[in-house]
């Protein structure tokens, strides 16, 4: 069975185990260490298993530099988004390039190794620019960037101690996994799917109709750091099971999360959602409208544009762009503009903070918009959390 091949060409592996492990651990111990949060603990963690190869460590300047300005690392293979590790002023004039720092985690535990190759200075604002499309702050992506000491360290890493899920750890799979696992399945085609929500109808239809053409879904949802007003991931978790039982057939599906954090970087994250599921083992990725997007920053179809700008060669996964989707009670079914000769008057459409509203009253949105079993954890959920 042939399965895709990761992106840049092989499955990067930089986690140690057995006595390499011990000894570097001991090693770590004595070495000067960088303090890393929850957001790099995960970078960290998805660079080791090989989900973001063919990156071995943080961006070093060159790649950094290469990333930000053409979109590929400086060999030329396709990268969109700066994968960084970045540090104080006074932790930077402490490190030494071509030495080795232990990344410990607020928690105190080492979580890796870096080798320093670089220790550089950006222009965060042309970062935001280039990656983001705008420095406006209330971007969460760009205040998140803007947030963090604008000198980064970069390097190869090694991963000594892998982050432990509090929850559905039975839903973590590394790529090595999942291309085993979709392998056994005897499937030769998947599509992957990126989600930071529910599963309303409109993601089901896109879904199922990439489901008549391949041979599995790997419903593939972010559970890393999202924005406060996004539905937390352990609610989400409970909805897609929910959902798969109730309206999927069992041997078509795989659930699995995706444990990296939200950037809402638009065009520029569908490059790096796609090439990721890539290596998760995806032969095909779904993009519908305003992909990882927020607000009005970016164009409904941008996203799909910018992955059309690179040849099939270059991305190596198949993208399968899907038009704003909705339910049209004239046809009495979901539908597109592709689809329906309809006009908008008679398509369902509601926004997300209506939702939310609704949701918040304990009130189902119509089944047409999404399902009750969806909609009955999004409420339960709701009541559980303080309203922001
Ligand atoms: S995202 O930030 O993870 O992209 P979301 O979870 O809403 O947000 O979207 C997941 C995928 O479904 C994306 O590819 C997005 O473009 C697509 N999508 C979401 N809603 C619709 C819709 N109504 N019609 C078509 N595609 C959609």
């Amino acid at each position: 069975m042939s399965t895709i091949k990761p992106h840049g060409g092989t499955l990067i592996n930089r986690v140690v185990t057995g006595e390499a492990r011990e000894r570097l651990l001991a090693e770590a111990a004595e070495l000067k260490s960088i303090t890393i949060n929850t957001w790099t603990v995960s970078d960290l963690d998805l660079i080791g298993v090989g989900a973001f190869s063919p990156l071995q460590g943080f961006l070093n300047e060159a790649d950094y530099t290469s990333v930000v300005d053409r979109m590929r690392l400086s060999d030329g293979t396709v990268w969109s988004i700066p994968i960084t590790l970045s540090v104080d002023e006074a932790k930077a004039a402490e490190l030494v390039v071509g030495e080795r720092a232990a990344l410990l985690g607020e928690d105190g535990i080492i979580y890796g190794v870096i080798d320093i190759e670089s220790i550089y200075n950006v222009d965060q604002k042309h970062e935001a620019v280039q990656i983001f499309k705008t420095d406006d702050l209330e971007h969460p992506g760009v205040q998140k960037l803007f947030s963090r000491p604008a000198t980064y360290v970069g390097g190869p890493i090694q991963v000594l101690n892998r982050p432990r899920p509090e929850k559905f750890d039975e839903f973590y799979f590394d790529p090595a996994e999942t291309r085993r696992l979709f392998a056994e399945k005897g499937w030769r085609t998947v599509v992957g799917f990126q989600t930071r929500n529910p599963v309303h109808r409109a993601h089901e239809y896109i879904q199922k109709s990439a489901m008549e053409i391949v041979d599995g879904l790997f419903l593939n949802p972010l559970v890393g750091e999202t924005k406060s007003d996004d539905v937390p991931a352990s609610v989400r978790m409970k909805s897609y099971v929910a959902l798969l039982e109730n309206y999927y057939p069992a041997d078509r599906v795989f659930l699995g999360v995706f444990p990296a954090a939200m950037r809402y970087a638009g065009p520029r994250e569908a490059i790096f959602h796609a090439v990721v599921r890539k290596n998760y083992g995806c032969t095909h990725f779904i993009v519908g409208r305003d992909h990882a997007g927020v607000g009005d920053y970016y164009g409904t179809y941008e996203a799909q544009d910018l992955l059309r700008s690179f040849t099939a060669d270059e991305l190596g996964i198949t993208p399968l762009y899907f038009e704003h989707s909705f339910f049209c009670t004239k046809c009495g079914n979901m539908a597109s503009s592709k689809t329906c000769p309809h006009d908008k008057e008679h398509h369902l459409t509601l926004s997300g903070t209506k939702v939310r509203a609704l949701l918040r009253d304990g009130v189902c949105p119509p089944p047409e918009f999404s399902r009750p079993e969806v909609a009955k954890i999004l409420i339960e959920g709701m009541s559980e959390q303080p309203v922001g």
